[in-house]
């Protein structure tokens, strides 16, 4: 069964919280970056925590292996249950995520492909694939790969294997869930969702997407 994601990448507190709601019953995680983090500040985890749903910090941390170590601690200290981290840094640096990742009982994934337009003129020529096989190297428990771009996710998927790939880029993006669902574990929808008249609703609907 392919997972769904929510990007609850709005602003506003009670806005977060009541989008979050309503969605919760045909979601399966949230993913929460720095648009909500850096205006709510990190008691949104507290008050998303209520919702026994996953909670994924998608902060694509990308320094050295110290300071990766000190971002990723205070993320589960936080009450984060997984962190997305970027490979480029180096295998030591992603390393670190993950094991501060598994020390709590969390998870790690790394970017292998971004999913805009502009994502191309540096993941190309392989470099999605060392990636993927960078987070094969560290034990990281998946990758994130684009949904804009399904033919990239098939490539990757026969390096990453079973590990887990989840996939952003579906709906705004223009990414369609129905062609990138039978490739991946998870897709990862923000706008479509909370830009919706309903998003309840409209996470219900995309939550009937199975491989
Ligand atoms: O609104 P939309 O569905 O396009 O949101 C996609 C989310 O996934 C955003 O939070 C974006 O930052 C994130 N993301 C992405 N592509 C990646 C990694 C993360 O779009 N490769």
């Amino acid at each position: 069964m392919t997972e769904l994601i929510l990007s609850l990448d709005v602003l506003d507190r009670k806005q977060a919280v009541s989008i979050a709601e309503s969605c919760a019953p045909f979601i399966d995680a949230i993913k929460i970056g720095y648009p909500l983090v850096l205006s709510t500040g990190l008691s949104i985890v507290e008050e998303l925590a209520d919702l026994a749903l996953p909670l994924i910090a998608d902060f694509k941390v990308a320094d050295i292996p110290n300071t990766n170590r000190l971002i990723c601690e205070a993320i589960f200290s936080a009450g984060f249950d997984a962190v997305i981290a970027h490979g480029f840094v180096g295998a030591d640096a992603a390393r670190t995520c993950v094991e501060v990742a598994h020390r709590h009982s969390g998870a790690a994934y790394i970017v292998a492909e971004m999913s805009h337009p502009g994502a191309t003129e540096f993941f190309h020529g392989g470099v999605g694939e060392r990636l993927a096989e960078l987070a094969v190297a560290c034990r990281a428990d998946g990758i994130i790969a684009p949904a804009t771009r399904p033919e990239r996710i098939a490539r990757l998927r026969e390096i990453v294997g079973s590990k887990a790939i989840y996939s952003p880029g579906v709906g705004a993006q223009g990414g369609d869930p129905d062609a990138v669902a039978r490739l991946v574990d998870g897709i990862i929808v923000g706008r479509s969702i909370y830009e919706a008249e309903d998003p309840g609703a409209e996470a219900e609907r995309l939550s009937r997407i199975r491989r």
